[in-house]
């Protein structure tokens, strides 16, 4: 111990990476441990080119940590050995990176089941990523998984990917001439994987419980966010895993008494990608100017995101599922310029039935309008502030009014991409984790 969790209190994009970037430079080691290359993690430094990471950890770029791939993530070794391909291109060290043996990895079937599926759903799809998530966590709950450590050994390989193949044969008969999925073809290049990423390969919780045990910083680096949950989030309309912070003890192999602190990341308005239910989302010229400003299209797959004013009944609901400790409001320059600024803090059902809590039910949560109070905005740039008191009064407010409606201080705030915009509260558990700066 100490060890902090970071995931996302929204619908994914809050700002995970460079977060975790900024405390990775204190921290030994940092851990995804569920996603897979569905996660679009960005971090400015400088002028540099942006760094986009997808499965390899936001603690990369510090030269000496330990950044394991745990045994939740789904991984597409060849998007995984091509991102290594290109941060050493880029002069990165890969020296510390570990992937777990019990990864599941994600199968060419798999990209072909995933665009299948939200075909065949038309317009109900879900808006995945299409990068085979969720038929590789399917395969994992039917233990017809491929494991990385299945990728050193030929016939084992060879035969799990027969067995996992058999009961997809109708599903994927549409695709019989897809060279991809020739059992001999997909065995030889998994098995040049393996080869490429034998030396990264390690039994991965091993090696957190021992920076655990000699009292090291660690980081568990989640991918998505709370709504995105599979059990917890809008379901359907969610991922296949789960990106609370419950799962980093499964994603990682620890268990939830290792966790010290976990910080919610939210934006301070609210962003989706992909379908399902919004209920602050603005559909006119002001969700424009955020989209804009905000530079609001996805990391992995350049979609517009959907924008909307932030919701603090999806937020505090964020917040319980996963025993938030603090938050990190990111993006908070974006909202200089406007007069007044909108905050959800419940919902009206169809009926007109009040909601201060997350509506469970599905049709419910359809229906819900957001209903608003209303805070005052300010015109100042952020950009420049690194210190509470160098915001306006007004954006001090709204801090202040997210903290008390949640309940959870808030540790950090972002205005603006770069790795130094950021401004320490000194609330928060950021000064027992010695990671304010
Ligand atoms: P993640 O998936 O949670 O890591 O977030 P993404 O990287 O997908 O999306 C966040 C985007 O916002 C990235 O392009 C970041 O560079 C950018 N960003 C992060 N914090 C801020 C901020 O405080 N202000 C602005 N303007 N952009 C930010
Ligand atoms: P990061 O880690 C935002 C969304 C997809 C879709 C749904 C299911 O960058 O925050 P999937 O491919 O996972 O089966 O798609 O989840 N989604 C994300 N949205 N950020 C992400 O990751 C996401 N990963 C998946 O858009 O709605
Ligand atoms: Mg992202």
């Amino acid at each position: 111990m100490p060890s902090l969790v970071v995931v996302g209190a929204q619908w994914g994009d809050e700002g995970k990476g460079k977060v975790t970037d900024l405390l990775a430079e204190r921290a030994d080691a940092v851990i995804r441990f569920q996603g897979g290359n569905n996660a679009g993690h960005t971090i400015i430094r400088g002028d540099e080119e942006p760094w986009k990471l997808h499965l390899i950890p936001s603690g990369i770029l510090h030269p000496g940590k330990l950044c394991v791939i745990g045994n939740g993530v789904v991984i597409d070794p060849r998007v995984l050995t091509e991102e290594i391909d290109a941060l050493r291109a880029r002069g990165v060290d890969m020296g510390g990176l570990r992937v777990s043996a019990n990864a599941h990895l994600i199968m060419p079937y798999h990209l072909l089941l995933d665009s299948a599926g939200e075909q065949k759903l038309g317009e109900q799809q879900i808006g995945t990523t299409r990068r085979g998530i969720g038929p590789c966590y399917a395969d994992k709950a039917a233990r017809l998984g491929i494991r990385v450590q299945d990728l050193l050994d030929e016939k084992i390989l060879k035969q799990k990917i027969a067995a996992a193949m058999e009961p997809k044969r109708l599903a994927l008969r549409p695709h019989a001439k897809d060279p991809s999925l020739d059992l001999h073809a997909m065995t030889e290049q998994y098995l040049t994987y393996g080869h490429r990423l034998e030396q990264h390969i390690a039994d991965t919780s091993r090696l957190v419980w021992d920076l655990l045990d000699a009292g090291r910083l660690v980081i568990f680096e989640g991918a998505q966010g709370a709504l995105l949950d599979i059990d917890h989030g809008t379901y359907p309309f969610v991922t296949s895993s789960n990106p609370v912070s419950a799962a980093a003890c499964i994603g990682a192999g620890i268990g939830p008494k290792d966790i010290d602190e976990v910080w919610g990341i939210t934006k301070a308005y609210a962003t989706r990608v992909g379908s399902g239910p919004f209920p602050t989302e603005l559909h006119d010229s002001l969700g424009d100017r955020l989209r804009s400003a905000g530079g609001e299209y996805g990391t992995t797959t350049g979609r517009a995101r959907r924008v909307g004013w932030l919701d603090l009944v999806a937020l505090r609901y964020a917040s319980r599922i996963n025993s938030l400790t603090a938050l990190v409001v990111t993006k908070l320059d974006v909202l200089s310029g406007l007069d007044r600024l909108l905050v959800c803090t419940r919902y009206r059902g169809a009926e007109g039935a009040e909601f201060d809590h997350f509506p469970y039910h599905q049709s419910v949560l359809h229906h819900a309008s957001a209903e608003y109070v209303e805070l005052e905005g300010w015109s100042e740039d952020l950009s420049e502030c690194r210190t509470a008191a160098d915001l306006p009064a007004a954006a001090r407010d709204y801090l202040a009014y997210i903290a008390e409606m949640l309940g959870v201080p808030v540790a950090l705030v972002s205005v603006g991409p770069g790795q130094d915009q950021v401004i320490w509260t000194g609330q928060g558990a950021a000064e027992r984790l010695a990671v304010a700066t």
